[in-house]
């Protein structure tokens, strides 16, 4: 077991640069299945979620091997089935695109029924609903998810809520069925366009990726291809507002600042500086922050992976600020951590008030998921004093080298073992 402790009250300075996106990338590994060859996945994240998937793809009969830090080769010519129903899958929410994946190339899978982050209840009933439309019969039987079809043919699906995994999983389904699937009311974020971009790549017809109807054209078969994945916007995001937090002055290098709109935005309007130079972004502080509103939406809203670092922000700015939480519902099991160091929030349903206080104090803390882990790292570096974290390995879930790169940046953070 780790833990993490910062000696608070350092700014952050200097120049970081931003990895692979944890999101497309857990989803782009599942994808390889579909190729039935040999793929080349450059900048990826060097996670533990992304460790897993590899592991998981091993177990299933693909060669993956690992060409250098950041750099995949994944081979799933020998694959002859796409059954993940042990529980390293269930750790791991985006072990469901293996269903599509799986579905599309062997006309069958079963995976374990999804775990990952508790913030809430995650239905999966799009992504069923999607794979019924195109013919598959889905079972649950024993915590496990079936998914079989004769024939697999496109349709027509309207998604009753915009999701990025029912999209995802049903481009990946899709890909390969007979005839025209249109997904209507998808997800636009980013890693959707990516997992897209690689699908074409192998020589899927996907087109609309990026808008709320993406069409797809069945293809007979896809070959291997090489890709490089996006750079991570919640990373990115989680760096600006620990730069802000600690009244910093940061250059994040190889970000696409389209996908920061709504970050840079919040960040402007607390009086947080930002400066955009090609592909990296100077996010400096020269004034006291005030408090802000602000509420989490599908992009290219305010994304709800960023509402736990930014509540820890709002903690000491300036005035009242308002935190409305409106796709995960149990997206708040930070704020008692936070209150635990000083923080003045009340939550009331998918709202927390934020009253702004002169300082919080290091204190024992416990992530309770992995962005939940990044909010108080933002509030240990904020904070008078040590702060404890415990449950690390939440936080390696999603964030590549993040001792390393804070430190590089002037924190004081070190992992104790125990
Ligand atoms: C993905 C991201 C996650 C992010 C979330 C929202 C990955 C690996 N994870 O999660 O980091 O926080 O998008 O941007 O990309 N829903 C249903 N039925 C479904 C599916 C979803 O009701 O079948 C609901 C969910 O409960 C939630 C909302 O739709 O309220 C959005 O969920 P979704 O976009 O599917 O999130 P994930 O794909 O799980």
């Amino acid at each position: 077991m780790s833990k993490i402790l910062i000696e608070g009250g350092k700014k952050l300075q200097g120049q970081v640069e931003i990895g692979g996106f944890k999101n497309a990338a857990v989803a782009i590994i599942p994808a390889a299945v579909l190729a039935g060859d040999k793929c080349v996945i450059e900048n990826l994240p060097k996670i533990s979620d992304v460790g897993a998937l590899s592991e998981i793809l091993k177990n299933l009969g693909a060669t993956v091997v690992q060409r250098d830090t950041n750099t995949l080769e994944i081979d799933t010519t020998n694959m002859k089935q796409c059954f993940a129903n042990y529980k390293m899958a269930k750790e791991l929410r985006a072990s469901y695109y293996l269903l599509g994946a799986g579905l599309g190339r062997f006309k069958r899978a079963k995976v374990i029924y999804p775990g990952g982050c508790s913030i809430g209840t995650r239905p999966i009933d799009q992504h069923i609903k999607g794979f019924e439309a195109m013919g598959a019969k889905v079972t649950i039987e024993h915590g496990i998810i079936s998914v079989e079809a004769e024939r697999l043919a496109g349709a027509e699906i309207f998604l009753d809520v915009v999701s990025v995994g029912a999209t995802i999983n049903i481009m990946l389904a899709a890909t390969m069925a007979e005839g025209n699937t249109v997904i209507e009311n998808a997800a636009k974020e980013p890693h959707i366009v990516d997992v897209a971009n690689f699908l074409n790549c192998m020589g899927a017809d996907i087109r609309g990726a990026g808008t709320d109807v993406i069409k797809i054209k069945g293809v007979k078969s896809l070959r291997g291809c090489n890709h490089m994945v996006i750079p991570d916007q919640i990373e990115a995001g989680t760096y600006m507002i620990a730069a802000a937090a600690t009244g910093g002055d940061v250059t994040l290098t190889n970000v696409i600042p389209k996908h920061l709109e709504a970050i840079t935005a919040k960040l402007k309007e607390m009086g947080v500086e930002i400066t955009e130079n090609g592909d990296s972004l100077r996010v400096h502080v020269c004034r006291p922050l005030k408090n802000i509103s602000v509420k989490t939406l599908v992009y290219p809203g305010f994304p709800t992976d960023l509402q736990q670092p930014m509540s820890s922000l709002l903690t000491m700015a300036k005035g009242t600020g308002m935190v409305t939480e409106t796709i995960f519902e149990g997206r708040f099991k930070h704020v008692d951590e936070l209150k635990r160091m000083g923080a003045d929030i009340k939550v009331e349903g998918r709202v927390a008030v934020v009253q702004g206080v002169k300082k919080l104090m290091g204190a024992k803390v416990c992530a309770s998921d992995l962005r939940a882990g990044a909010a108080l790292l933002v509030a240990g570096l904020m904070a008078e004093g040590e702060t404890e974290i415990e449950n690390v390995h939440f936080i390696e879930r999603g964030y590549d080298k993040f001792e390393e790169k804070l430190v590089n940046l002037g924190a004081s953070v070190r992992r104790i073992e125990e």
